[in-house]
């Protein structure tokens, strides 16, 4: 759509996603790119309103279809008025999940109609397209192990972030299937990494990626 690129990384609870959302956008930076990195929900005051209502409280505190037009809301905001402009920019924008996060969790693992979702991604996705999307694979055992030990180390107001983490191994279990899924149908523009390997190895895979299909 624009000059900028676009990189997003998806998977379940605990597989370092941000850990290398952080580690691609230093790199990129390192080599005189200018990198807008983003997450959802949230990337704009409104988007991160949205996301305080969604990832705290009670486990059925919303439907997954309440859940999808939230996250929905919290995406055509950071579209239009971060994402967007940025690309037209020629930035780089790397952001810590996208719309594949909304058919895995509330589409595949939460029943949501696919119908509803394609609409939705449609509407207000368009052409905003990730150039690239990482799907970070783990066991669920041991990405909700990791996520449970993050929990202790980060300051009490992210610690309220646990009412996914919350909703069981059965849930867990489909999701990482979801975003398999999600992979194999998209093979285009996702790469499967495997998360349960070493930062360092994760890193250097995803970097090698990045130079071979985007060039930067
Ligand atoms: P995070 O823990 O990776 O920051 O993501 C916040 C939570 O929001 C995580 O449990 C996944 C969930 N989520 C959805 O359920 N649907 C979505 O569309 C997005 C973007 C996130």
């Amino acid at each position: 759509m624009s000059p900028g690129k676009f990189i997003t990384f998806e998977g379940g609870e605990g597989t370092g996603k941000s850990t290398q959302v952080t580690a691609l956008a230093e790199r990129l930076q390192a080599s005189g790119r200018t990198v807008l990195q983003t997450r959802e929900p949230g990337g704009t005051p409104q988007a991160e309103q949205i996301r305080n209502l969604l990832v705290s409280g009670e486990t059925d505190r919303w439907s997954p279809q309440a859940e999808a037009l939230l996250n929905y809301a919290a995406r055509d905001s950071h579209i239009l008025h971060s994402i967007r402009p940025a690309l037209a920019r020629g930035d780089w924008v790397i952001s810590d999940r996208y719309m594949d996060s909304t058919r895995a969790y509330q589409g595949h693992a939460g029943g949501v109609s696919a119908d509803l979702i394609t609409e939705l991604e449609h509407q207000i996705v368009g052409n905003v397209m990730p150039d690239l999307t990482f799907v970070m694979d783990i066991a669920p055992e041991a990405g909700l192990a990791r996520a449970a030990e993050r929990m202790t180390e980060i300051p009490a107001q992210e610690s309220k972030e646990d009412r996914f983490e919350a909703k069981g191994l059965a849930f867990h279990t489909s999701l990482r299937q979801a975003f398999l899924d999600i992979a194999r149908d998209n093979s285009d523009r996702c790469v499967v990494v495997d998360a349960s390997i070493s930062i360092e190895q994760v890193s250097e895979i995803v970097w090698r990626e990045v130079v071979s299909r985007l060039a930067p």
